[in-house]
């Protein structure tokens, strides 16, 4: 039974059935219900921003006046296109040209495209464990063979030693897809990982694909690194980018892919096509936006998350039993928790357990990883809320953890 569709008994695909849920959204039924019984739920478990979309959106959408809302170009507004490139130019010291955008619906599909544009069915791209999860619904989407290559928390997640990486390469492999700033582990890769692996993928004669929605957000010392600043004008280099998390835009579904591979381009080109446009609107938005946003916008935003990525740091640094690096970039951290199961712990947090009517929903990160029985005690905490809000979502946290039956 477990193959049939319901109760008209008719066959789904296994392409579907295999796909796993979203680990962030997987215990989102039992926040709700928590919710439906007045619990307040403090949200570390998703990387929602709560900071305000910038104005300069806002007057964007505001200033569009076409009586009809029409396709745009499937490779994107001309004038974002052209306004995304300027941006970057200025903010990054880069040399793009709007040609090499192609705007996609946020860098989710972006992603979609490359996969199907890199790789045939069956063939592989290697990620780093734990995973941005959702990589791993694309693939499914699109018929390719992730092949994990595992980062440890002990290392703060840095890149794995060479051997790993190339043992893991075979005449299926067509591309590495590395996130930095990453999501889930917070890790900034350095530019002598980024080379390394821009070797790896010359010897290889392979596309290096970076995920670069959170390239902004990096903490202490850190500036944005683009691998384009390596690599300006490398073929087999493709940036996807996006604004959701930037610019608090998720809602908006603009992304793009950057690259200077004329022959990507026009590829992906014929397969953005087939799915018309981007929305027509938000693409006018935001390309208002970027031509007019202030300079210090970003870093205002970077301030703050670094500031909670602190206050979340020293709070959960002085819980009995929790163990975590110190994040550099993203908004987000994995802990090891002291519990039998994270997951199981999650669900109790939402299902028997507040403190003065709240608790705490956190993101087991088993959901993360590729590899089956990796993470089962660690947990992914994303810092999107205030700072007063994250120090008392942290004491409900430790107060869990003294509660649960589960403790280890
Ligand atoms: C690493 C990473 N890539 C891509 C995405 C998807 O972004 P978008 O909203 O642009 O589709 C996310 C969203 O959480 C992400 O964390």
């Amino acid at each position: 039974m477990g193959d049939i569709g319901g109760m008209l008994r008719i066959k789904l695909s296994n392409r579907a059935r295999q796909t796993p849920p979203s680990p962030i959204r997987k215990l989102a039924h039992l926040a709700q219900r928590a919710k439906r019984a007045g619990t307040g739920v403090y949200h570390l478990n998703i990387g929602q921003p709560d900071i305000e979309s910038p104005e300069e959106f806002f007057e964007g959408l505001r200033l569009f006046k076409q009586k009809v809302v029409a396709y745009d170009l499937s490779q994107g507004n001309e004038a974002l296109c052209s306004a995304w490139s300027r941006y970057v130019n200025k903010t990054l010291g880069l040399n793009t040209s709007p040609e090499e955008f192609l705007i996609t619906m946020g860098a989710s599909e972006a992603l979609v495209f490359l996969f199907m544009t890199c790789c045939d069915p069956g063939d592989e791209v290697i990620i780093f464990d734990p995973t941005y999860a959702n990589y791993i619904g694309f693939a499914a989407a699109s018929g390719v063979t992730l092949v994990p290559v595992l980062s440890d928390m002990e290392r703060n997640f840095a890149l794995p030693p060479l051997e790993e990486i190339e043992a893991k390469m075979t005449n299926r492999t067509r591309a590495i897809l590395l996130c930095s700033p990453n999501n889930p582990t917070g890790t900034v890769y350095t530019d002598t990982e980024l080379k390394f692996l821009l070797d790896l993928c010359e010897e290889n004669n392979i596309f290096l694909i970076v995920d670069e929605t959170y390239r902004e957000y990096v903490y202490d010392d850190l500036e944005p690194l683009s691998i384009f600043h390596l690599a300006p004008r490398n073929e087999r280099v493709i940036v996807v980018d996006s604004l959701s998390k930037r610019f608090s835009l998720c809602g908006a579904r603009i992304g793009c892919l950057l690259t200077t591979n004329p022959e990507v381009l026009s590829v992906t080109l014929n397969i953005a096509q087939a799915r018309l446009a981007a929305p027509t609107i938000e693409q006018f938005a935001s390309a208002y936006m970027l031509d007019h946003i202030k300079d210090g916008y970003l870093e205002g935003v970077r301030r703050e998350y670094q500031a909670r990525r602190d206050t979340l740091y020293q709070a959960l640094s002085s819980v009995p039993g929790i163990s975590a690096h110190l994040p550099k970039g993203a908004f987000y951290v994995i802990v090891r928790l002291p519990v039998d199961d994270a997951e199981r712990f999650a669900a109790f947090m939402l299902e028997d357990f507040s403190v003065n009517g709240r608790t705490t929903f956190i993101a087991p990160a088993a959901g993360f990883y590729m590899q089956n029985s990796k993470g089962r005690q660690e947990a992914r905490l994303a810092y999107v809320l205030e700072r007063p809000d994250i120090e008392e979502a942290v004491k409900v946290l430790e107060a869990g953890l003294q509660a649960y039956p589960g403790r280890v």
